[in-house]
């Protein structure tokens, strides 16, 4: 028998929110092809996720993402090695649609299954562009729906150091760029509109959690915001979106920068990586660039098309899992409320 080693394709599945989505990983690291099918012009319509247009959108699509993504990487179903899907924590019907079908293609194909949970999808993004990335480090996990400051032990062994307390910091771009009348998704339009703003134009709060030093709140500069917005229509004074957006763009990142510098200073684990939408933010990366750099901190942050939802980085974090041994069942869920390092049963 040759002793030549194998490598492991996998096929991967993300339907969450609103991306429809499929990529080909061979190996873990090496993404083979990644396709993204955005929602975002049909919610902006809304001003925001619709849960069931979703949910109807990710069936519409998801057999075409799925061919793009097997055509993209030159491959059938025949040589996959695993079928890995996101099943939480995201919306029920959107989940729904993308364990279906995985179950179905898995089952029909006899692959092994494998449920991936999406924050560790986010997390793992980290090494698709880093070959020289391994555990352990800390990952600052920014998106729409998480704020979490988490050590990464080992392949998927996660430790919850800090999380937010009331919004996730992406929900407070969304919020935010809803009130200055940016329209959805609020990240990229408060970044863009913050370009022309002046950071230090408004002073709004940045909350400290006295418990712990790791946890965040981003409810009290939402509402600072509001409450500003509202003071200065009353005094009849101008609304400077820019300004406005500039300063909560501050306010938001100069946060999530201390915590996660305190995090490092504390557990001395001298590499940190950033994970999630809100990792896209420009801002963010170069400000815990500088943080990272003064303090000699190897810092890590996948390409904004990483950072946003995408399946490559659930068929990373189903690698990691495949080699581990772990398989789901016919039986495996959607658990909208999915929590990380929740065991499956
Ligand atoms: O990770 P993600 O695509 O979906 C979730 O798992 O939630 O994150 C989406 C979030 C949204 O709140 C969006 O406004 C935010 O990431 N986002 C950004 C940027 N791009 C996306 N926030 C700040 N700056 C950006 N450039
Ligand atoms: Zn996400």
């Amino acid at each position: 028998m040759e002793g030549r080693q194998e490598d492991v394709v996998i096929l991967a599945i993300e339907s969450s929110c609103d991306e429809t989505a499929a990529a080909v990983v061979r190996n873990g690291r090496e993404v083979l092809s990644n396709i993204i099918s955005s929602q975002i012009a049909l919610h902006t319509l809304y001003g925001g996720v619709v849960p069931e247009l979703a949910s109807r959108k990710h069936i519409e699509k998801i057999n075409q993402v799925i061919e793009e993504a097997l055509a993209a990487a030159q491959m059938r179903l025949a040589d996959m090695d695993a079928v890995a899907v996101t099943y939480g924590p995201g919306l029920v019907g959107a989940l729904l649609v993308g364990v279906a079908e995985a179950k179905a293609i898995a089952y029909t194909a006899k692959k092994p299954l494998i449920g991936v949970h999406h924050i560790e999808g986010h997390i793992n993004a980290n090494y698709i562009e880093n070959p020289g990335l391994e555990p352990p480090f800390l990952c600052l996990v920014v998106s729409g729906g998480h704020t979490h400051l988490v050590k990464v032990a080992d392949y998927g062994v996660y430790e919850i150091l800090g999380r937010t307390r009331d919004d996730a910091a992406g929900e407070a771009f969304d919020k935010v760029a809803r009130a200055i009348g940016l329209g959805y998704p609020g990240g990229p339009k408060i970044e863009k509109a913050a370009r022309e703003g002046n950071p230090n134009a408004i002073s709004f709060p940045k909350a400290k959690i006295t418990d712990n030093p790791y946890d965040f709140s981003f409810s009290g500069v939402k509402s600072a915001v509001l409450n500003y917005i509202n003071g200065c229509r009353m005094k009849q004074i101008p609304i400077v979106e820019a300004d406005i957006a500039a300063s909560f763009q501050k306010a938001v990142t100069d946060v999530l920068i201390e915590h996660a510098m305190a995090a490092v200073k504390e557990s001395r684990i001298k590499k940190l990586a950033i994970a999630g939408g809100v990792a896209a933010n420009g801002v963010l990366r170069r400000g815990m660039q500088e943080a990272c750099q003064r303090r000699g901190i190897e810092f890590f942050y996948p390409t904004p098309i990483f950072c946003t939802d995408n399946a490559a980085m659930i068929g990373t974090a189903a690698y990691y899992e495949y080699l581990s041994g772990k398989r789901d069942g016919w039986d495996l869920n959607a658990i909208p409320n999915l929590k990380l390092g929740q065991a499956r049963d």
